[in-house]
């Protein structure tokens, strides 16, 4: 003899099921709201004068370090001031009206506001240092940035992106001469070995 239809049998399945799958969802909400868009691959801001790599690096040619000059020994890569861009930009292109916030900049003394595209949480320590004089390019983390017209990030930065080459250096070495260079590749003469290197894995190793 039955008290409930038939059908409600299936109830606690469907119940069971339906929770799970809630959970799911709010894991994943909380997961997508709070990792920082800074963190995520292809995370593009807009900035407020339309500086392209693509034109300055890879059809000028210029090095990384003529504009992120201090990028080997400070803590911060830095991104150029205005009298870097007006060296070329008080003959160049002088009138141009993309570049009026750039004149603007020059003028009042104020910095231009460029949005910051990478930003590691407060609770992970980055050097570039160490890593450009251990021999690690700037494509290994950044990508083409010289086909860019606007910077994105290239690489999922996060916590296992980092042990992944920590646990393993080798492969991403190349010799400190061609860190900046976007197409170098190891020939015959090259032997990667991490032998003077030691990528931190443990916790207090980036988190200070
Ligand atoms: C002529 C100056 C200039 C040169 C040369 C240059 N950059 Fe930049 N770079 C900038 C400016 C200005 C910004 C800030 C605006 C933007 O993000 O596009 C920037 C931003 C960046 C960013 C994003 C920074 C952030 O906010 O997270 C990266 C990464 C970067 N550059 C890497 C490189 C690399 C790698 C090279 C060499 C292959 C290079 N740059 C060469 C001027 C330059
Ligand atoms: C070594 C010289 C040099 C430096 C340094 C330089 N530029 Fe340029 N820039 C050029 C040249 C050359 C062009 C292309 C001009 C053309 O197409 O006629 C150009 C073009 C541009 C354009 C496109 C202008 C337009 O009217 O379409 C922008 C925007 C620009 N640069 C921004 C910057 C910014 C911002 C900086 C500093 C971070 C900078 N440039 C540093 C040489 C330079
Ligand atoms: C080992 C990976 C790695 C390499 C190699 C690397 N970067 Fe970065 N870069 C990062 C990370 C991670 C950030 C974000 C740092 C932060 O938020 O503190 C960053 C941030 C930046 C920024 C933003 C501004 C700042 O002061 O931090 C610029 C500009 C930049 N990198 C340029 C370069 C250039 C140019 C090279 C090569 C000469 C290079 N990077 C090599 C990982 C790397
Ligand atoms: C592609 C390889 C690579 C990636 C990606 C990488 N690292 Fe490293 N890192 C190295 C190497 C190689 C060294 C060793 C330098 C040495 O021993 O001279 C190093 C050293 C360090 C050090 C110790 C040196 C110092 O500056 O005090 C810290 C901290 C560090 N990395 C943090 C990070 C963090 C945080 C990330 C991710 C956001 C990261 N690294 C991503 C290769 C990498
Ligand atoms: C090679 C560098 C590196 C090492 C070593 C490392 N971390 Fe991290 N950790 C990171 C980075 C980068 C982030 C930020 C990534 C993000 O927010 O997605 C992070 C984030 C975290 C977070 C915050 C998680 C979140 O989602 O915001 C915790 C907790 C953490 N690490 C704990 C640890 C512990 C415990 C260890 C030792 C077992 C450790 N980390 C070792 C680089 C490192």
């Amino acid at each position: 003899m039955q008290i409930f239809p038939r059908e409600l049998n299936l109830l606690p399945l469907v119940l069971g099921v339906a929770s799970t799958l809630a959970s799911i969802a709010v894991i994943g909400v909380v997961w997508y709201y709070f990792s920082p868009a800074n963190l995520q691959v292809g995370y593009e801001p807009h900035q407020p004068i339309p500086y392209s790599h693509r034109l300055h690096v890879g059809q000028l040619g210029l090095d990384c370090r003529y504009c992120h000059s201090q990028i080997e020994r400070s803590h911060e890569a830095m991104i150029p001031p205005t009298q870097t861009c007006m060296g070329c930009h008080d003959i160049v292109r002088k009138d141009s009206p993309a570049l009026a916030p750039l004149r603007a900049s020059w003028a009042t003394n104020d910095p231009v506001p460029w949005v910051r595209v990478h930003k590691l949480p407060g609770h992970v320590y980055f050097d570039h240092s160490a890593h450009l004089a251990a021999g690690v390019g700037c494509v290994t983390c950044h990508g083409r940035i010289d086909r860019m017209d606007v910077v994105h990030v290239d690489q999922p930065i996060s916590m296992e992106w980092c042990l992944d080459c920590h646990r393993n250096p080798a492969p991403n070495l190349r010799p400190p001469s061609e860190i900046t260079n976007m197409t170098w590749q190891p020939d015959k003469t090259w032997v990667a070995t991490a032998d003077s290197v030691n990528p931190p894995t443990n916790c207090s190793g980036c988190h200070r």
